[in-house]
Order: C-alpha cells, then structure tokens, then sequence
C-alpha cells in the first residue's frame, strides 16, 4: 500500500509503537513529522527513516498544550507543504491505585493523553479545513479504557476520554471528509513491561526472542504487528471508514462496540426510592459485567 504525497504527524513517535507507525508511513512513501518530549529519541527516530530511504523530520515537544499542537501542524506544513494525517499517541503510564494517586501523576496522564489528543486533534481539523479535501484523525485508545483495569484511575479515564473524542470528531467532521478511528493496540513495548507479567517476555523480545505463539494468539505482538492498520487508515483505501475503534495486536484484529442501554422499561409517573427498590430484583438480571475479561 502506497501513501506517496502524504504528510502525517504521529505524536510521541521517538520509540515503541509511534516509532513503529511512523516507520511504517515513511516506508509507504508518506512525510512524516516525529514528535516526542524526549528529543534524542525523535530524532534517533529520524535518522532510521532516513537511512531507509524514507523522509521525516524531528519536532520535539510534550504534547498537551496547544502551543505544542499548533508547532507540530505548522512544521508539517512549513516542511512538506500540508497535512494530510494526525496520529495521536504520545502519552504516560502512572498507574496506582485511588489513595495512592497523586494529582501530579493524575494530571501528567490526563494531560498527555486527554488534551494531547484534544489539542493536537483540534489544531489538525482546523488545517484540514483551511485546505480542504478531508483528513485522518487516527487516536490511539486501550483496552484499559474499555475496562475497569485495577490501579488505571488516570489512564482509564483518559483512554475512555478518547474513545468519546472519536465519537464526536467523527460526527462533527463527517462534513469535511474527516475520518476519526481509534486503534486500541496491544503490543510488547516499554509500557507493557511495566505490567508485571508481561515484563519478562517484554526483555526477551527486545533481546531479540519470537513473542510465544500463545501471546500472538491472545492479541499480543511486536509494535510492527500494529503498523499495518495505522497505515491502512491513513489511505485512500479507508477513505469511508470512520467512528470505529479497532482492536489490533498479534495475530489479533478487533472491532469495539458503542455502549448502549441494555435494559430499559417505565413506570408511568416514575419511582419513589421505595418503589425502585421493591423493583431492583427484576433489573439485577441486567447487570453488565464490571470485571475485565477472565476475572
Ligand atoms: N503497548 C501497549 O500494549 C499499549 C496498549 C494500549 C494502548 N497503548 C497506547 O499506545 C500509545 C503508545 O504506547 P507505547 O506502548 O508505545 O508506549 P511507550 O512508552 O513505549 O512510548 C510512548 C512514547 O511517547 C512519548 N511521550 C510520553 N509523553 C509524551 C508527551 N506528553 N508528548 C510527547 N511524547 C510523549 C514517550 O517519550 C515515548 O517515546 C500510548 O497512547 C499508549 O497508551 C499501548
């Protein structure tokens, strides 16, 4: 698949999966900016394009404010000219449980992830309609956002955050040919090494090791698994695809559903706190499961 012309921007691209994507566009052809807050990454990342044979440049900076925003959207236009993607993925992992979070941890999460998709988002549909002909919004979410994850108070939030984000973007932009999708990507990097049991084949992998059949099988592979459909919805090919969050990792492809009511019913005049509670029992077969899967 070609993406020759393309101009796209993918947030915190110095390593782990943005590195993977933003090789994977320079390999199909298209110009990439590379964004991290640590520099020597973004432009270690760089360099690998280039003696690839692909075209990218480095903008350093911690995505969160619009400042940051505004430099990313503006290189790739003073560079190659316009922008064509927006890929959404720096972000930080602080997980800890409700009393030991700090505001600090908290607000170093949300920023990152929550206002680094708002603004960098906002800053790229306000240049694709300057210029006209639609765009890509690709946002990155997780599992994590789907589901109570245990000690994910920040993450959590800012990853459903997210997913809400595709759901409005891909409403308000369908006018302009603006496509929003969300990948919900599993991968071995160094985030999942912070999870206790993935740290040990995370080493492994990174040594050099082929990641176990049974991981592949469950969703869970090398960053390179996950670049694939980051470039398929950057193409012309996806041009119809919008307001969806894939599931992609491994051997594994995905698609997330909306929330939806699962019960409902009336009473005419409504409920006392009384009445409600003589007409729990017939709701509580209703529940949803509130615990990830297997637990
Ligand atoms: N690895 C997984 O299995 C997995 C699962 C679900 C979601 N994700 C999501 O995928 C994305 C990439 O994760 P990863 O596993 O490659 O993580 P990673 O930690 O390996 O890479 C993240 C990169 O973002 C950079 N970064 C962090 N904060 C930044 C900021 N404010 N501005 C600019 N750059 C910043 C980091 O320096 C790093 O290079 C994240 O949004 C993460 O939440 C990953």
């Amino acid at each position: 698949m070609r993406l020759d012309d393309k101009v796209a921007v993918v947030t915190g691209s110095g390593r782990g999966l943005g590195r993977a994507y933003a090789e994977a566009l320079a390999a199909a052809g298209a110009s990439v900016v590379v964004n991290d807050i640590d520099a020597d990454a973004a432009h270690e990342a760089v360099a690998a394009i280039a003696a690839a044979g692909g075209r990218a440049v480095a903008e350093a900076g911690a995505v969160g404010d619009a400042a940051t925003a505004d430099a990313l959207v503006g290189r790739a236009v003073a560079e190659f000219g316009r922008l064509d993607v927006m890929c959404t993925n720096a972000g930080a992992l602080r997980d800890r449980t409700l009393g030991k979070v700090t505001d600090e941890e908290f607000d170093l999460v949300v920023d990152s992830h929550v206002r680094g998709t708002f603004t960098c988002g906002r800053a790229a549909a306000r240049r694709f309609r300057e210029q006209g002909g639609g765009g890509r919004l690709i946002l990155v979410g997780s599992p994590a956002g789907q589901y109570g994850g245990f000690g994910q108070t920040a993450y959590a939030a800012s990853k459903a955050a997210v997913i809400a984000m595709v759901r409005v973007w891909s409403v308000e932009l369908a006018k302009q040919d603006v496509t929003v999708n969300a990948i919900v990507p599993t991968a071995l990097t160094r985030m999942a090494a912070t999870i206790p049991s993935l740290t040990e084949v995370v080493a492994a992998v990174e040594g050099g090791a082929p990641v176990p059949a049974e991981l592949r099988h469950r969703g869970i592979g090398t960053v390179r698994d996950v670049a694939p459909l980051l470039v398929f919805l950057s193409s012309d090919e996806a041009s119809g695809v919008t307001g969806q969050y894939f599931g992609f990792g491994g051997d594994r492809f995905s698609i997330w559903g909306h929330p939806k009511e699962t019960f409902v019913t009336r009473r005419e005049g409504g409920w006392t706190a009384d009445q409600l509670s003589a007409d729990f029992a017939e709701f509580t077969p209703h529940f949803q499961s509130h615990l990830p899967p297997g637990r």
